[in-house]
């Protein structure tokens, strides 16, 4: 992991930053009023307006970070230490949304479709997924992972088709942005069983 892992300041002060230049969206609308918990909710650098939630769980494998988010928590917000690549001690449908912001390369891929399915499992509308996207063109992934090998530290980083690999089978929808070469992608899984366009 990044040395910026142990420097909350400077993690927020990077991702402040990177959301400026990315142009990445805000889902306060979204999460409005419901239940929704976060899947390696690190320092509460969150794309929404944390007080809007119904409620909000919070879980990460940090026990450092955990104690960071505590101390700003807010009365609708609660965080544990869990590992989400085990089955987490919480009954099914329990949440609306699940988010799964910037975790996922950082755990090892054979691990990616258990965490879809615990997501699964545990919200009853949608898991929002938002990642990083290793790009085809062999020159500009190097450039993409140089950077990330510097600056980010993960494990995984998926290609497009690699993606598509892991959603197969499911109702999602897609939006590619980032100013690296289209490094993002934001990843909304339907996890309820309503028919109609998604
Ligand atoms: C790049 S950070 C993203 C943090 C936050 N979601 C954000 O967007 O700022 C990755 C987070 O995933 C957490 N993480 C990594 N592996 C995990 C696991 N197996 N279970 C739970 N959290 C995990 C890390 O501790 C870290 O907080």
């Amino acid at each position: 992991m990044s040395f910026l892992f142990k420097h909350p300041k400077l993690y927020k002060t990077k991702m402040n930053i990177l959301n400026r230049i990315n142009d990445t969206d805000d889902i306060t609308q979204e999460v409005r009023n419901k239940n929704v918990i976060i899947f390696g909710s690190g320092f509460t650098n969150y794309n929404f307006t944390r007080k809007v939630t119904k409620k909000t769980v919070g879980v990460d494998i940090s026990k450092e970070f955990i104690e960071e988010a505590n101390k700003t928590k807010l009365q609708n917000e609660s965080f544990f230490v869990e590992d989400i690549t085990k089955r987490l001690d919480l009954p099914s449908k329990s949440f609306d949304i699940c988010l799964i912001p910037f975790v996922l390369h950082h755990i090892r891929e054979e691990n990616h479709i258990h965490v879809i399915e615990e997501a699964t499992r545990l919200a009853k509308q949608r898991i929002i997924i938002y990642d990083h996207i290793r790009n085809s063109n062999i020159l500009k992934s190097t450039v993409q992972m140089i950077y990330w090998k510097i600056a980010d530290g993960g494990l995984k980083y998926r290609t497009e088709k690699e993606w598509y690999f892991l959603l197969d089978g499911r109702k999602y929808v897609t939006k590619r942005y980032g100013a690296m070469f289209g490094n993002i992608i934001k990843i909304v899984i339907k996890t309820d069983k309503k028919c109609g366009r998604f």
